[in-house]
C-alpha cells in the first residue's frame, strides 16, 4: 500500500508519523514545495521504522505520487492567531488546484483526503477539478470537531469518549453545529443523562459547544498551530477506510451542491452512505445557515 502526503509542515509530518505507527503502508512519499523540509522529515521518519514496520519513506515530486492508494493534502497556509479558516481561501485555492492537476495526471485512482483549510470549500474545488467520483474525494470536515466534542463531554460527564455518540456537523469553522438532539451517552439521550446527573461543577452543554467551536483559536493563541489532534483524526480516518470498517464519520462530503461535514458511512471505496440525521428545528436552521456560508463562499470563488 502506498501513501502520498502533500505538505511536510507540522500537520503533514505529524500525520505521517501517526500513520506510520499504524503500520498501514509499505511506502510513504512526502511532497512539499520546500524540498529540504520534505527530505528532512522523510529521513527522520525513516529512522523510526526499525521500531515500527519496514516502510520506504522518501520525499518526492509530483510524478512520485504515481500509484498511491491514498493521497492526503495538508499543503498551504494555516490560521494565524485570530484568523478564520475561510480567510485562508485566497492563499490556498491555487495550491489545491495545482495539486488536483498533479493527482489527475499521476494518480487519478487514489482516494484523496483534504485537510487544507477552508477544508469544505477546498475539498469541493478539488473534486470539481479532479472530475472523479465524489465518494473518493473527502475532507476531514468536522471529524476533529466531533472528536473535540466527545472528549469534552467525556471529561465533563466522567465517561469514556468512546461511549459518547455525538456529532458536530456543518462547516469546519465558526458556523459549525452540534447535533445535541442526536447525542447520546451509552445510548441515553444526553439531555436525559444530564437530568439524572448530580455533578456540581458541570460545564453545561452550551459551554462545551463554545469550547469546541473555539478550540483551534485557543490552541493557536498558545502554540501557534494545531497538529496532533488533526493528525490523529486523519490517521484514524485513513485506517478506517483501508480496513473497510464502514464506520460513521463526519468528513466533508458532497451534500447537495456543496461539500460539508456530515455523518456518513465510510468504507474502502470512500463514502458509502450519508446518514439521515434527525435534527431539532433549531439545529436544522443552524445547519442550513452553515451550508449557505459554504455556498456563498463558492459563489464568490466562481465570480
Ligand atoms: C483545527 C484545524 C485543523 O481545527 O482547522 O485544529
Amino acid at each position: 500500500m502506498k501513501l502520498s502526503i502533500y505538505g511536510a509542515g507540522r500537520v503533514g509530518a505529524t500525520t505521517a508519523f501517526a500513520i506510520l505507527e499504524k503500520r498501514l503502508f509499505d511506502e510513504i512519499v512526502l511532497v512539499d514545495i520546500n524540498k529540504s523540509l520534505a527530505e528532512g522529515e522523510a529521513m527522520d521518519l525513516l529512522h523510526s521504522t526499525p521500531f515500527l514496520k519496514r516502510t520506504i519513506i522518501r520525499s518526492g515530486n509530483a510524478e512520485d505520487i504515481t500509484g498511491s492508494d491514498v493521497i492526503i493534502i495538508t499543503a498551504g497556509a494555516s490560521q494565524k492567531e485570530g484568523e478564520t479558516r475561510l480567510q485562508l481561501l485566497d492563499r490556498n485555492v491555487g495550491i489545491i488546484q495545482k495539486i488536483a492537476d498533479e493527482i489527475k495526471q499521476y494518480s487519478p485512482q487514489s482516494i484523496v483526503i483534504n485537510v487544507t483549510n477552508p477544508v469544505d470549500v477546498l475539498t469541493y474545488v478539488l473534486w470539481k477539478r479532479l472530475e472523479t467520483d465524489s465518494a473518493k474525494v473527502l475532507g476531514t470536515g468536522t471529524i476533529l470537531d466531533t472528536a473535540r466534542l466527545r472528549s469534552l463531554i467525556g471529561i465533563n460527564c466522567q465517561v469514556s469518549p468512546v461511549s459518547v455518540h455525538a456529532y458536530v456537523i456543518g462547516e469546519h469553522g465558526d458556523s459549525e453545529v452540534v447535533a445535541w438532539s442526536a447525542a447520546t451517552i451509552g445510548g441515553v439521550k444526553i439531555k436525559e443523562f444530564c437530568n439524572c446527573c448530580d455533578r456540581k461543577n458541570c460545564l453545561g452543554l452550551e459551554k462545551i459547544e463554545e469550547e469546541v467551536r473555539n478550540a483551534a483559536y485557543e490552541i493557536i493563541k498558545r502554540k501557534g498551530a494545531t497538529n496532533y489532534a488533526i493528525a490523529q483524526a486523519t490517521a484514524n480516518f485513513v485506517e478506517s477506510i483501508l480496513k473497510d470498517e464502514q464506520r460513521v464519520w463526519t468528513p466533508s462530503v458532497l451534500y447537495e451542491d456543496i461539500y460539508i461535514g456530515y455523518p456518513a458511512i465510510v468504507g474502502r471505496q470512500g463514502v458509502q452512505r450519508i446518514i439521515p440525521l434527525q435534527l431539532s428545528r433549531e439545529e436544522e436552521q443552524k445547519f442550513i445557515h452553515s451550508c449557505e456560508i459554504i455556498r456563498n463562499t463558492l459563489r464568490q470563488l466562481k465570480a
